[in-house]
């Protein structure tokens, strides 16, 4: 694609696919790793490749290539990252069916990895994804070995007991009640948004663009908008979509009294805040030329799926 044209959906669609297929690459060598180490419980790979290998729309990927990329970071400086991104979301996927959570049977168009495995392996495929999440960045040789710290204490931040266990452990402590805006949108920020956040910096990062450097703060900011936007975007199609197309139950929230924005507030008010979250969005991009494209057509992803 020329430069300096801007990106029409089919060539946001063949940039997602081409790398798509880069971080999926990178997670395939992830899984034969750690296969080449488990001789005595093949079974742990295995049901990390199904969780991981089939399906997924790759949106935190996505997240950290378009971020990258806007900040000038070539796409082999930035799969490690997207691979650590998605296992570390895979992790959270499989912990949130659980029984004691959510208690789903249906992710990805398959069973959950519960229902196709047992429990308990189930609790340590999701414990060794988040583990060698981080065994792969810092095993990673980066050029810049600040920003590569600044990178892994970050993602460590947006994932933990300051991110999204605590998100997760919020979401649960709200079931069956009716919160305010507010506490459900500081749930949705830990639980959903400080991973997205996360995925757009580390990209960023990649690129040797620290603190001070305005991109930073931009490239955060959008962050921040399109993370919570995700969320709420999530419950509005938890109420409106099909389980066919999610690949999810549909109504599953509703079925089991989780705090969801639509159903607390309205379809109406959803829509409106998703809408206003996703032009927040664009506003902190609005001074970048097409190098942005993908990250502008990401957040419209984020905000119009079906799915
Ligand atoms: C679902 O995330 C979990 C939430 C944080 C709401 P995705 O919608 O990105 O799920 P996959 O990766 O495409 O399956
Ligand atoms: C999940 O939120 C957030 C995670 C940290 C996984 P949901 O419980 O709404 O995600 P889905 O709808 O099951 O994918
Ligand atoms: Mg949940
Ligand atoms: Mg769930
Ligand atoms: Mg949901």
């Amino acid at each position: 694609m020329h430069a300096r044209q801007p990106m029409n959906i089919t060539a946001f669609e063949l940039w997602s696919q081409r790398h798509c297929q880069r971080v999926n690459r990178r997670l395939e060598q992830a899984v034969s790793a750690i296969s080449d180490h488990t001789d005595g419980s093949p079974v742990l790979a295995e049901a990390i490749g199904y969780a991981l290998l089939a399906g997924g729309k790759r949106i935190r990927p996505l997240l950290v290539y378009a971020a990258g990329q806007l900040c000038g970071a070539a796409p082999e400086q930035l799969d490690t990252a997207a691979a650590a991104v998605e296992m570390v979301h895979c992790y959270s996927l499989i912990h949130d069916d659980l029984p004691a959570m959510d208690n789903d049977e249906l992710r990805r168009g398959k069973p959950t990895l519960h229902i196709a495995f047992d429990e308990a392996t189930a609790i340590l495929a999701g414990d060794a994804l988040l583990t060698e999440a981080f065994a792969l960045l810092a095993n990673e040789s980066h050029a810049d070995v600040r920003m590569q710290l600044q990178g892994i204490a970050m993602l460590a931040q947006a994932s933990g007991g300051r991110g999204m266990v605590a998100g997760q452990l919020l979401d649960m402590r709200m079931e069956g009640t009716q919160p305010h805006t507010q506490a459900l949108e500081a749930m949705f920020a830990l639980k959903t948004g400080a991973l997205l956040h996360a995925s757009a910096m580390l990209g960023v990062l990649a690129a040797g663009r620290g603190n001070n450097d305005p991109t930073h703060q931009h490239i955060s900011q959008f962050g921040q908008a399109i993370g919570l936007c995700f969320q709420i975007q999530d419950d509005i199609i938890d109420v409106t979509s099909s389980t066919e197309l999610l690949g999810k139950p549909q109504g599953s929230d509703a079925a089991r009294g989780k705090p969801n924005y639509a159903l607390t507030f309205g379809l109406d008010n959803a829509r409106q805040r998703a809408d206003g979250l996703y032009q927040t969005a664009m506003q902190a991009i609005r001074q970048y030329d097409h190098a942005a494209d993908p990250l502008r057509q990401l957040g419209a992803l984020i905000s119009r799926r079906d799915h």
